[in-house]
């Protein structure tokens, strides 16, 4: 039997997932179970940044590994864990630390963001070292795939460039080169204003959000003033464009037909794109509903994933320790 790739991925657990989330790195990254060995975790040490209260943490640990398991996540073949049982992913940071330039960091994305932002005496160091632990995550576990948005792809360069850097440094192919996996039809879902999805924005649609509120968002979709007997651009509408990404084809198709036509306006796509959403995302919300107080059940599930990764993390971790030199041998 061939072996398989592995794919892995991380997200941090900052409460219900909005559809950019979902479309761009949840459901690719449940799909890839079939056919990859796959290793998804909760990023808490990365939430520490910004999360600075323990009795939140867990709770948003927890409804991160609900929604994944509601959306389909099957522990049986993936392993799901959260990434602070791996502690060693912090040793590997240390060590990429020394081969990582100060250069390489000030062009991350999100640190310039925060600085330009004029944050910068509040950026604490886990910002700026932010993708140095992303790296270590993604190398400690030998990755060949790593399924996420757009947004992620500058991370993953900076992967590659750092895991070269150790390679080079210690002469050795030590650490594995992995691939950013980006699903173009996904890769940048658009928000309620036509910008990037961002919880950074305000422009959310959180498919598991109470009916309520997700109607209210989706009518919130920002479009023209083009009155309703007109004819509309189905081109050129946030509306439609979110349809393209949850119906099917002939659903979208008549909708653009009903653009074309006129007598049909944006409250009435919009409320179509509800009752999709609607009825595509009310069974997951049952489910995690139903699973979310189940701490004993959700700790096991982690623990079971974090038991099946180790071994992994045992390996590599002796290889780079013998590569530069630290450690007991
Ligand atoms: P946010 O930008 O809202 O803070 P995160 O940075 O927590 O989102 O992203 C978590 C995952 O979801 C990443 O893999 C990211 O690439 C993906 N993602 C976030 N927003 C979008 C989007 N609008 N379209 C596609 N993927 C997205
Ligand atoms: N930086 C990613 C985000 O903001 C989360 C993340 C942390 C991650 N470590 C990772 C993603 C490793 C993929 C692989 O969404």
């Amino acid at each position: 039997m061939t072996k398989r790739k592995r794919s892995l991925s991380g997200i941090k657990p900052t409460g219900s997932p909005h559809l950019g989330n979902y479309l761009g790195m949840i459901q690719p990254a449940i799909e890839l179970q079939e056919d990859y060995d796959a290793f998804y975790f909760v990023a808490d040490y990365h939430a520490l940044t910004t999360v600075k209260d323990p009795v939140k943490m867990r709770r948003l640990v927890y409804e991160l590994t609900s929604y994944f398991l509601a959306f389909g996540l099957d522990p049986e073949r993936a392993a799901f864990f959260r990434q602070s049982d791996i502690p060693e992913v912090t040793e590997l940071t240390w060590v990429l630390s020394c081969v990582t330039h100060m250069g390489l960091l000030e062009r991350a994305h999100a640190y310039k963001a925060a600085r330009d932002r004029g944050e910068q005496k509040e950026i604490n160091h886990g910002v700026f070292t932010y993708p140095v632990l992303m790296a270590s995550d993604i190398l400690i576990y030998d990755s060949d795939v790593v399924p996420v948005g757009a947004d992620q792809i500058q991370h993953l360069e900076m992967t590659r460039d750092i895991a070269q850097k150790f390679n080079g440094g210690f002469d050795g192919k030590f650490l594995k080169l992995p691939e950013a996996k980006v699903r173009k039809d996904v890769a940048t879902v658009p928000g309620t204003d036509g910008r990037k999805m961002s919880k950074s924005y305000d422009n959310l649609i959180e498919p598991l959000a109470a009916p309520k509120k997700l109607r209210k968002q989706v009518m919130q979709i920002e479009t023209d003033s083009t009155p309703l007997d007109e004819p509309k651009n189905p081109d050129t509408c946030t509306v439609v464009d979110l349809y393209k990404l949850v119906a099917d084809g002939d659903e979208v198709a008549q909708m653009e037909k009903n653009y074309r036509a006129g007598g049909y306006g944006y409250g009435h796509a919009k409320q179509e794109l509800f009752e999709t959403l609607e009825s595509r995302f009310a069974p997951y919300r049952e489910k995690y509903e139903s699973i979310r107080e189940d701490q004993e059940y959700l700790e096991k599930i982690l623990a079971r994933g974090a038991d099946r990764v180790r071994p992994i993390v045992e390996e590599v971790m002796d290889r780079v320790r013998r590569a530069s030199g630290i450690g007991r041998v």
